[in-house]
């Protein structure tokens, strides 16, 4: 049985009825991350020496992922990531999204039998580079999850301990002020300012992954990564979150997954589109939704943001 398209289409949303945040700010803006001949499959354990970047000897030597019993979830990968600007990164589940995403500040390091070969650049530097510790490089670029994760801590120490770990900030005036301000940024601080002692898991939803938002801000990263950041909020919470994200790349670049595509729509200046770990589309939003692009949307994209994916 054929889908039915206009059912799909009500669920979804029409890609024509999106409204666009419009053209990026810069017309050529700076390459803040970059992703080159990316290549990630999950298999058996790997041995210490295999872990990791496959080639850390030779990054473009691709072929420990042709080993017998693994599943490639990202398939030959280039993008380039704009400073101050949002991407956001779709496709149906499965096709390797949060894998990608992972990448980018090496948490896929700790799993167990994944393997990553190509190179990642972060201002042009290989972030596996030696003197580039994971932990720095986590403070560069942070990670906010789908399921809002604060701290076993009060609202006010899940803001402060990641500067006060980074020694960032050092005075408790100083820190007061600090937690205020991203609070404040997240929209959270004129709910919370009288119960700052309350613990995080004490707050809603919404209000956990604002606060989770501020515990990303308050490290000052450049870049922040958002893996589906809204699925599990009531639309409310939801815009709070969109909002937010447009005054935080601001300041930040930012690189989020998301299923909602009139939100990729309304917040994100680039889209890249990914069908079964290969990415298809990648270019401005509003050209990729409207296949208004020097090339053409190819076409499992076009139907993919027109509802009617097949
Ligand atoms: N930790 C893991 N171990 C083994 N396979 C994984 C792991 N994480 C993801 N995969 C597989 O990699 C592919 C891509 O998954 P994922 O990156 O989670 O996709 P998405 O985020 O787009 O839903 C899928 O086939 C998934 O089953
Ligand atoms: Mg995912």
């Amino acid at each position: 049985m054929g889908l039915n398209h206009a059912l799909v289409k009500k669920v979804f949303g029409d890609a024509s009825a999106y409204t666009f945040e419009g053209a990026p700010i810069e017309e050529h803006p700076n390459v803040k991350m970059e992703v080159r001949d990316l290549h990630i499959s999950y298999g058996h354990r790997l041995t210490e020496r295999a872990r990791g970047l496959f080639g850390k000897r030779n990054p473009d030597n691709h072929k420990g992922h042709e080993r017998k019993g693994r599943t490639m979830a990202v398939k030959n990968v280039s993008l380039p990531i704009y400073e101050n600007e949002v991407l956001a990164l779709i496709g149906a589940s499965g096709c390797g999204k949060s894998t990608l995403l992972r990448a980018l500040n090496r948490m896929n390091d700790s799993i167990d039998g994944c393997l990553t070969s190509g190179h990642l650049l972060l201002d042009g530097e290989d972030i596996y580079a030696r003197d580039l510790e994971p932990e720095l490089l986590r403070r560069r670029v942070s990670m906010v999850f789908q399921k809002p994760n604060p701290l076993a801590k009060s609202i006010y120490e899940n803001v402060a301990y990641g500067p006060r770990l980074h020694g960032l900030v050092s005075k408790k005036g100083h820190m007061d002020d600090h937690v205020e301000e991203h609070l404040s940024k997240a929209g959270l601080f004129d709910e919370v300012k009288d119960r700052l002692k309350d613990e995080g898991h004490s707050l809603s939803g919404g209000q956990q992954q604002r606060l989770c938002i501020a515990r990303a801000t308050s490290i000052e990263p450049e870049v922040i990564l958002m893996d589906e950041p809204c699925a599990s909020l009531d639309p409310i919470s939801t815009a709070h979150i969109e909002e937010l994200i447009s005054e935080i790349r601001k300041d930040h670049t930012v690189a989020l997954i998301t299923h909602n595509l009139a939100q990729a729509a309304r917040i994100s200046q680039r889209v890249a589109h990914f069908h079964m770990g290969e990415m298809l589309s990648y270019g401005k939003t509003k050209e990729i939704f409207k296949d208004e692009g020097d090339e053409p949307t190819h076409e499992t994209t076009r139907n993919y943001v027109m509802g009617t994916f097949g």
